[in-house]
């Protein structure tokens, strides 16, 4: 049975059939995309997902060219970084590309996090779907940490010692699991062989594994839209969901035109502007790594800072890095947390905004105190925004049940 006809040729729908008949391609292509029913409403924060997967492929295909000439040693890392910078042809293009995506990837995913707080998308029956994106994001941000040590600078050695040594807050195993991380008593030769290997394959195979699991989570309940509805409620008789439409063509296309639309700002920023400032690049880490200087201001990139605030406003290290972990770790059970009996934040009432507003500020002011010098003025600054962060869980969890919310519509407003 032709399944396929081509427009090109008779040749090439041919060929296809004689795929088809061998491997389930309009079986997969039908499943997931052309008569797959997606929520007619989209807006602009549902760009975020298909843009991260491109920053993936873009992040694996730059990373593989920079292995190509990359030397994984103490001895020679820094230098055959200069050397892709100077000499390898379009080396400064590869790595800038590499070193800019990993910031547009981190501002994708917030702003991919951020949407699901909007519409709560990540309520049932989506928790597993949020679940293995928090996965994800844990993994993207070990991906980045290994690949910061890469470079040998001194940030790459600096920043990777601070980190490190949190691990040695902990009581008993602290000391001995620090060493085995490095391989070494100090940051040295075998941490940065070891970081290397899981940088390029352990953690971009989980990544790729994680992403998988994520999207069949998405399309066996669907999306979620920014009305909160479940489409699958109101069908026709042929049951397809009154508001949903086929994800191909019209959801490819809108997704292509997010991808021009992502390339010419990414590409702005790649040519022009690739080290933000210091943001993306941090100077120190254009000097070698020397273990004998401390840099005056010891800081981690851009999308740590909101965390490494958490610490800094503890005194107590042990505590900090606790608080730390219990940050991120509390964004697991969201789904749980938020108990509101409805999902967008359109229907909900104005607490809730007021709480994501607060929670908003809160993260984004812990960015930016955790990248500045902790003056004790701003150590107290932090520990309100720290605050802020937790109060945010709580006050959801015993508020979200019991608020008053606005009448919810049977069908998707557009
Ligand atoms: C490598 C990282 C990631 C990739 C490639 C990715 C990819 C995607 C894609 C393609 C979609 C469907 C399109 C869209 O709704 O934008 C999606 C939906 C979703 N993602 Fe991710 N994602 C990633 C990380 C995350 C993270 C870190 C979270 C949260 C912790 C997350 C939570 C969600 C949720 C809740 C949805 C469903 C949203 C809705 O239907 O309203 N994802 N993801």
């Amino acid at each position: 049975m032709a399944k396929f006809t081509s427009s090109v040729s008779k040749g090439a729908g041919a060929l296809l059939n004689w795929f088809d008949d061998r491997l389930p391609v309009s079986k997969f292509w039908n499943a997931t995309m052309a008569g797959y029913m997606a929520p007619k409403n989209f807006n602009f924060w549902y760009y975020m997902g298909s843009l991260a997967l491109l920053v993936l492929v873009i992040q694996i295909f730059s990373g593989i060219l920079l292995a190509m000439h990359y030397k994984p040693s103490a001895a020679e890392a820094f230098a055959s970084v200069e050397y892709i910078m100077r000499d390898v042809e379009w080396g400064w293009l590869i790595r800038y590309m590499h070193t800019t995506g990993a910031s547009f990837f981190f501002i994708l995913i917030y702003l991919h996090m951020f949407r699901s707080l909007l519409y709560g998308s990540h309520k049932a029956p989506r928790e597993l779907l949020w679940v293995f994106g928090m996965f994800l994001y844990v993994m993207l941000m070990a991906e980045a940490f290994l690949g910061y040590i890469l470079p040998w600078g001194q940030m790459s050695y600096w920043g990777a010692q601070v980190i490190i040594n949190l691990f040695g807050a902990l009581p008993k195993i602290g000391e001995p699991l620090t060493q085995w991380i490095r391989g070494d008593y100090f940051i040295s030769d075998a941490t940065l062989n070891r970081f290397f290997a899981l940088h390029i394959i352990a953690v971009p195979l989980a990544l790729l594994g994680l992403v998988l699991l994520h999207l069949v989570a998405l399309r066996e309940n669907g999306s979620n839209n920014p009305d909160g509805i479940e489409i699958k409620k109101n069908k026709d008789a042929d049951g397809n969901p009154l508001d949903g439409i086929p994800f191909h063509p019209y959801y490819t296309v809108k997704d292509i035109f997010g991808v021009g639309m992502f390339l010419i700002v990414f590409s702005f920023v790649l040519f022009l502007w690739p080290e933000a400032g210091g943001l993306f690049l941090e100077h120190d880490n254009f000097i070698p790594a020397n273990p004998l200087v401390t840099p005056e201001h010891i800081k981690p990139v851009w999308y740590f800072t909101p965390f490494y605030a958490i610490l800094k406003a503890v005194p107590d290290k042990l505590l900090g890095v606790l608080m730390m972990g219990a940050s991120v770790l509390i964004l697991f059970f969201l789904p749980w947390i938020d108990r509101s009996p409805v999902k967008s934040i359109r229907y909900r009432g104005t607490w809730y905004k007021v709480l994501l507003a607060m929670f908003t500020i809160a993260f984004v002011r812990l960015g930016l105190l955790g990248m500045a010098e902790g003056t004790p003025a701003q150590t107290w600054e932090m520990r309100v925004w720290t605050l802020v962060y937790f109060m945010f869980f709580v006050l959801l969890f015993f508020m979200s049940p019991g608020a008053k919310t606005k009448p919810v519509p049977e069908r998707v407003t557009h």
